[in-house]
């Protein structure tokens, strides 16, 4: 540690000692092994293509119009409404565009600002591991504790006594993530209700990232919010990052009763207070294309799925194939290797394809070991490149 990092430390011993061991994400340090090394980077999830061009010409259609001052607090009213039609449109759920929607920076605000204003210092939050790595990132700024219960391959299933065994006294809320990075499963119905039974039995709020609603490749999204006795007690949170294939565009939403939106919102207020007005046109213009946009979106992505699951296989991997998202996890115990950090480190190096190694987002270590994600969201040659490079790994 530096002398100037020392010195901070001293000045913040409380955040320092919440926050330790929430180095560089992996995606920062896997992304910039990429672009040293020249390789494919399939380490993380952004497309190599733009989303539609209604959607971009929204974006500049706003601009030129001159909606490039603050927006409202809680976000415009036209993607409020847009995000409230499409709740009820895809998902049969009804909120007020004007006290139950939220708009935020991307979703990765809505999960930060959700959860520093519902968790106190001392509570618990029950997450699944391998977990999306901003969720203990902010259970830890909350000063709240995690509790994770593992999904194991080949189904990333749970075990429901696990989850049972998590719940304590202090538990506040259950977080979740369907479709689910990085192993690409699709929670069930049965999953779900089971999860929300234990919530509604112990009075817990559920905060649920709903960012891959779209990309389901078998089976059915089922928003936890739309099972009985959790409409009023759940934050759902999505963005159109994925949805429109715009990453970085960075506007996302939370829809909940509205204490607990006005709760979030509190909170928010001090973070970005508003962002992106522009954006903010341009994803409400998404939301309300046509249901063809949104099923041949996901028909082109499980495409793109089955050709990299099954390169991945024909190279060697063990490959546990996704129902949804961006992301195939992979076993490399068929190479013989058990340590997948060390192997995401050489892979650049070894084959020129950048992956990322899913044992930093597990608190039980030897579960993620010898686990990686691959990301298929680019174009097919690149995906067709890639797969002839990882080929040549096991000769
Ligand atoms: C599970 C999950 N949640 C949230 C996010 C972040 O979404 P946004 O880019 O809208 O902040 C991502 C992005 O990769 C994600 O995979």
């Amino acid at each position: 540690m530096s002398e100037g990092n020392r010195d901070l430390g001293e000045r913040m011993p409380y955040l320092v000692q919440r926050m330790r061991g929430f180095g560089t994400t992996i995606f920062a340090e896997m992304s910039a092994l990429a672009v040293a090394t020249g390789s494919i980077n399939l380490g993380q999830g952004f497309p190599d293509t733009d989303g539609p061009p209604e959607v971009v010409e929204a974006a500049i259609a706003a601009i030129r119009a001159g909606d490039n001052q603050y927006p409202p607090g809680i976000g415009i009213a036209s993607l409020r409404a847009a995000v409230a039609e499409h709740q009820a449109r895809f998902w049969g759920l009804d909120y007020d565009a004007d006290s139950e929607i939220l708009v935020t920076a991307g979703a990765t605000e809505a999960i930060a600002t959700t959860l520093l204003a519902l968790l106190e210092p001392g509570d618990e939050a029950v997450t699944f591991e391998p977990y999306y790595d901003s969720y203990a990132a902010c259970i830890a700024l909350a000063g709240a504790q995690r509790r994770v219960v593992t999904l194991r391959p080949p189904e990333y299933a749970f075990s429901l006594d696990q989850l049972r065994a998590a719940i304590t006294p202090k538990t506040k809320l259950v977080l979740l993530n369907s479709p689910h990075n990085p192993t690409g499963k699709v929670f069930t119905r049965d999953e779900l209700t089971a999860i929300a039974s234990l919530c509604v039995e112990h009075d817990l709020l559920a905060v649920t990232d709903e960012v891959y609603e779209h990309l389901v490749y078998d089976g059915e999204h089922v928003p936890i919010a739309t099972l009985p006795g959790m409409r009023e007690r759940t934050v759902t949170i999505s963005s159109a990052g994925k949805t429109f294939s715009m990453t970085g565009w960075k506007t996302g939403w939370a829809c909940a009763p509205a204490p607990l939106i006005e709760a979030v919102r509190t909170v928010k207020q001090f973070m970005t207070y508003v962002h992106g007005a522009p954006f903010q046109h341009a994803a409400a213009a998404g939301l309300r294309l046509p249901d063809e946009y949104f099923a041949g979106l996901a028909a082109d992505l499980a495409a793109k799925r089955d050709l990299l699951a099954s390169g991945l296989a024909d190279a060697g991997f063990t490959v546990y194939p996704p129902s949804g998202t961006y992301f195939v996890t992979a076993d490399i115990r068929a190479f013989g290797e058990t340590d997948g950090l060390a192997f995401c480190r050489s892979l650049p190096e070894r084959c020129g394809v950048v992956a990322v190694p899913t044992v930093v987002f597990y608190d039980d270590v030897d579960a993620g070991a010898p686990l990686v994600r691959f990301t298929f969201c680019k174009r097919r040659e690149v995906l067709e490149e890639a797969v002839v490079r990882l080929k040549s790994l096991g000769r």
